[in-house]
């Protein structure tokens, strides 16, 4: 394919509403497709997503990946998600835009299916992974939920031994914090792509928002009112890169350096 073409179709706009227990920001989506799209294609000499595939953790409605599997041949996608809702509506996403043959989604825990020896064939994870900051779960979507910092779920994802792994970073998430544990782990960062975005309906709801005030004002992250930043980033084990770009992605995320 030619690289050039990193066209991926908008999902439609969802006001940042809350719908039925799956995830819904179509910007943040797009952002996460456009970015898997585009580093893949730049990277696919180092990730060895041609002949393995990718698994995928949190596929929601699918609508962000079912794109980009249509649009990049080859490309083969196992997907899990904790939510039922999000399962039912991912495989008629799925079977909607054809692609049903490379692209599937199993109900259920990344971890178990990584643990599994299917999870064991695999070395490159994707995910836009839950990362809103709170002192509980108890919020508008609870699988959205990230820990205290927002980042439990990539720091979990970090430990559990994939080579390359293709993450969405919010900047108010304790970046710094997982950006040092992926480098004692041995990552580095292969390239980014950064977008600033609006709090929308996960993040604005009150009792984030606080939480999220008083991280930041901790130097747990950045917030700038009622604006961030999402980075996702390409993080390999791979020795054949040439070029870590750590010190970038934190600029990019508002973040002393
Ligand atoms: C931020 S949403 C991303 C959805 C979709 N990838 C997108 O960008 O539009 C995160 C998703 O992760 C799912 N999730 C949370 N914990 C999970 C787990 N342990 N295993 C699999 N999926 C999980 C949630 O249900 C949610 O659909």
């Amino acid at each position: 394919m030619d690289p050039r073409d990193t066209a991926v179709l908008l999902p439609q706009p969802s006001g940042n509403h809350v719908v039925d227990g799956f995830f819904d920001c179509a910007e943040e989506s797009a952002h996460y497709a456009f970015s898997v799209q585009l580093l893949l294609t730049q990277h696919a000499t180092l990730v060895p997503w041609q002949t393995e595939g990718v698994a995928e953790l949190g596929s929601g409605d699918a609508r962000a990946i079912a794109h980009v599997v249509r649009a990049v041949p080859g490309l083969r996608v196992h997907g899990t998600d904790i939510s039922a809702t999000s399962v039912e509506r991912a495989e008629q996403t799925i079977s909607g835009l054809g692609v049903a043959d490379r692209y599937t989604v199993e109900h259920g825990d990344f971890f178990a299916w990584a643990d599994s020896p299917s999870g064991r064939d695999v070395s490159t994870v994707i995910a836009n992974p839950p990362y809103i900051p709170a002192p509980d779960a108890d919020i508008l979507m609870p699988e959205l939920w990230g820990g205290w910092y927002g980042n439990d779920m990539v720091l979990r994802l970090l430990k559990a031994g994939f080579d390359h792994l293709l993450v969405a970073l919010p900047s108010y998430s304790d970046p710094a914090a997982t950006l040092s544990a992926a480098h004692d782990l041995g990552y580095r960062v292969a390239n980014f792509l950064a977008m600033g975005l609006e709090f929308g309906a996960y993040s604005g709801e009150p009792k984030v928002r606080e939480h999220i005030a008083s991280l930041t004002a901790e130097g747990h992250g950045w917030a700038g009112g009622d604006s961030y930043v999402v980075a996702v980033a390409l993080l390999t084990r791979s020795p054949e890169l040439r070029r870590d770009r750590a010190t970038e992605l934190l600029r990019a995320l508002q973040l002393p350096v």
